[in-house]
């Protein structure tokens, strides 16, 4: 396959251990890399790239929540975790230069600098549809959750 090597690599699979959105880190990047494959290959565009770019756009391993709270400093995740991500994924990978802008420019328009290529925006987009359905999940989660406690407290 076109991205094993990412998918399957011992330090990129410790993402699993780190927690985002609804499930892990590793869970939102591979259905961010499955919507961005998606839409290049219906749309013409080079989808390997939007797989590999959307596989690594996120590989940061820390919990942010955690790192946001223990340092003022680094407040700025979504300015700087795409950074930390690029160097993750130079350090790890053979890297393209349209890989990179996407890693790099993923959280446009929090971070202001425009896409350089369409796959970039693909995965933006991705990341951003992916969250909305990650977070929707997580709600719908809890939901039932508390809807079911409710429920037990009746019986008892
Ligand atoms: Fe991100
Ligand atoms: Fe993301």
């Amino acid at each position: 396959m076109l991205t094993n090597d990412i998918l399957f690599h011992e330090e990129f699979s410790k993402l699993k251990n780190y927690h985002h959105h609804a499930n892990h880190i590793y869970d939102h990047v591979v259905r961010v890399a499955y919507i961005s494959y998606a839409i290049s290959k219906v749309l013409g565009f080079d989808y390997v790239s939007a797989a590999r770019g959307g596989l690594l756009h996120d590989f940061f391993l820390y919990d942010w929540r955690e790192r946001k709270a223990n340092d003022t400093s680094r407040s700025l995740h979504g300015k700087e975790h795409p950074y930390i991500a690029l160097e993750n994924a130079r350090k790890y990978f053979d890297i393209s230069a349209l890989e990179e802008d996407i890693i790099v420019k993923h959280m446009f328009p929090k971070t202001h600098a425009m896409p350089r290529y369409k796959e970039s925006l693909v995965v933006s987009l991705s990341d951003k549809l992916s969250a909305i359905f990650e977070y929707l999940q997580q709600s719908t989660l809890m939901i039932s959750i508390l809807l079911r406690r409710r429920r037990t407290i009746q019986v008892i």
